[in-house]
This record gives C-alpha cells, sequence and structure tokens, in this order.
C-alpha cells in the first residue's frame, strides 16, 4: 500500500493514508510518518485503525522514542500497561472517575514535569456520537507572528506550571502536589528536530519567574488569546479507530468536553518522553505561584 498524505488544516497537521497500524511498519514507510510529522509542524492523524491492539498502539509509540510511564499522574494510567494512560469517562475500580477531565484547558502534556512530554498518541476506541472534539494549535506559527521585540522579550522568560485537575478530592489534590511540584519552563523552547522556536504557554502556568501573578497574568493571558487564535488552530471531530499523533513541543491542545457525558467517550494515550526541560522553584516562588 503506497503512503499518502495531505494536509489536515491550513495551520498544521497531516492526515496519512496507506498505512495499517494493524501491520508491520516498513522503516521506509516510518521515515516518511517522522518527517510529514515534522513538516506539518506536530500534528498528524491516521484513521481507520481500530484493528490496531493495545500493544500495537504502545510498539509504534515507541518507534518514536521511550515512552513515559505516567508516574505523575498514577490514577489515570493502565494497571497492567503504566505506558498506557486512559482518557475515558468511564468509571475507574474505586468507583471514581478521572480520566475525564484531563485536557480541559489549553495545555501540552506533561508541562509541569522536569521530563515534558515529546510526542503523544491518542487512540480513539469509543466515540460519543456528537462532539468530544479536541483542538489544537501551532506554537511555531504563534511565536513566529509576534514581533521581533515580543519574541526577544519573551525569550528572557519562564512561566511556572502548576498541575492541577478541578473537582478531585482533597486527598488526590495533596498527593497530586507532592507528585507534581511546580516547575518553571522557559516560555521559549528550541524544537530538537528543527531549531525552530515554539511557545511553551498553557492555561496552567501561573506566572513568570521572578514576577507576581498579578503581574505576570496580563502577558499570560495575551499569549493564550494570540496562540489560540482560528487561524493558528485546528479543530479534530474523532472516529473510532483515529490514532492522533501531537507533538508537544510545538503544539498546544484543549479538550472541548462539548458531549453528553452519559455517553462514553473512551481513548488511550501512549507518550514519548521529551528531553529534560525546567527546573523546580523555590518555596517562595512555589507559595506564590499556587497560591
Ligand atoms: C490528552 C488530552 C484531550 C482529549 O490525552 O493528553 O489532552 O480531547 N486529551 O481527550
Ligand atoms: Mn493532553
Amino acid at each position: 500500500m503506497a503512503v499518502e498524505w495531505k494536509p489536515l488544516s491550513y495551520s498544521l497537521g497531516v492526515e496519512v493514508r496507506g498505512v495499517d497500524l494493524s501491520r508491520p511498519v516498513t522503516d521506509e514507510d516510518f521515515a516518511t510518518l517522522r518527517r510529514v510529522l515534522i513538516e506539518r509542524d506536530g500534528l498528524m492523524l491516521l484513521r481507520g485503525q481500530s484493528g490496531m491492539t493495545r500493544e500495537q498502539h504502545i510498539a509504534f509509540s515507541r518507534r518514536f522514542g521511550e515512552l513515559d510511564t505516567h508516574d505523575a499522574v498514577p490514577l489515570d494510567r493502565d494497571r497492567t500497561h503504566p505506558e498506557v494512560l486512559l482518557v475515558d469517562n468511564l468509571p475507574r475500580p474505586e468507583g471514581q472517575s478521572y480520566g475525564k477531565m484531563i485536557g480541559h484547558e489549553w495545555h501540552s502534556d506533561l508541562a509541569p514535569s522536569l521530563r515534558p512530554a515529546g510526542l503523544s498518541f491518542l487512540r480513539a476506541i469509543r466515540v460519543p456520537p456528537v462532539g468530544g472534539d479536541t483542538q489544537f494549535a501551532n506554537m511555531h506559527a504563534a511565536f513566529e507572528a509576534l514581533s521581533p521585540g515580543m519574541q526577544a522579550l519573551l525569550r528572557t522568560l519562564s512561566a511556572v506550571f502548576v498541575r492541577g485537575r478541578k473537582g478531585v478530592t482533597p486527598e488526590w489534590e495533596k498527593e497530586n502536589r507532592r507528585l507534581n511540584p511546580p516547575v518553571a519552563q522557559p516560555l521559549v523552547r528550541v524544537h530538537p528536530d528543527t531549531g525552530r522556536e515554539a511557545l511553551y504557554i498553557g492555561e496552567s502556568a501561573r506566572a513568570f519567574e521572578g514576577m507576581t501573578p498579578s503581574e505576570s497574568r496580563p502577558l499570560l493571558d495575551f499569549l493564550i488569546r494570540h496562540a489560540t487564535q482560528p487561524r493558528f488552530v485546528y479543530r479534530h471531530r474523532w472516529q473510532s479507530g483515529d490514532l492522533l499523533v501531537w507533538d508537544n513541543r510545538c503544539t498546544i491542545h484543549l479538550a472541548l468536553g462539548d458531549y453528553d457525558p452519559t455517553e462514553v467517550r473512551q481513548m488511550e494515550r501512549t507518550t514519548v518522553k521529551g528531553h529534560p526541560s525546567g527546573h523546580l522553584v523555590s518555596p517562595e516562588v512555589a507559595e506564590l505561584a499556587t497560591s
């Protein structure tokens, strides 16, 4: 089967056809996938992959690099396959459901950690009849659209990310804080494969290091608003069997939650580790950022 591809949207993304992930992928086809993913700024869709098993999902993503075992989010990972993050609204065995709250703000995966995600691979198993869409925004394009003066300023800043999940129990919140202390990340990161700069922002960024939250807020808000304008965004309407791959070093994404919560939405994610980035902040900065 010949591999074919076409743009997924104006801003970013590629849709690839002619690859069946339930069968071995040749080195040549794999190289093509890698190349078009980079060329289209870090978003790639492969539809019709319902035949792929969880093991094949893991094995395919592992070809791109070392997999994360999701130690930062233990409640959401699969018990027997720690490489698999359960992104669904099914009740958990303990009777609590957390997965449905994943990604309901603009973010880059694992930004509040010292080893933020490189690539994420999200596989749709069951999707609601309507909605449950996800948006993606191109952070190379968003950075490059800023003025040289603003770009120069942003290169000097780091943003303090705090992992937070609305609606979880106070006990879990405490454990979450222990597992995920606030981390400062450079606001502009250089993509290791291309040398291009990308904005590195998210709605869990609370302040710039060395500034107060209220001093930081206006610029943080501006950057999110700027970077998520329709011209930088692709909106994905899921079909079961979709595998969507994104590069967290040059995109951010948002689960829209635009679906009936009594309908099942079941996805599984694997995550390739990115390079080490950022640093733990001082107790004073952590206190400020989380207050
Ligand atoms: C994720 C995520 C969004 C969604 O899996 O990292 O943010 O729409 N998912 O499920
Ligand atoms: Mn995510």
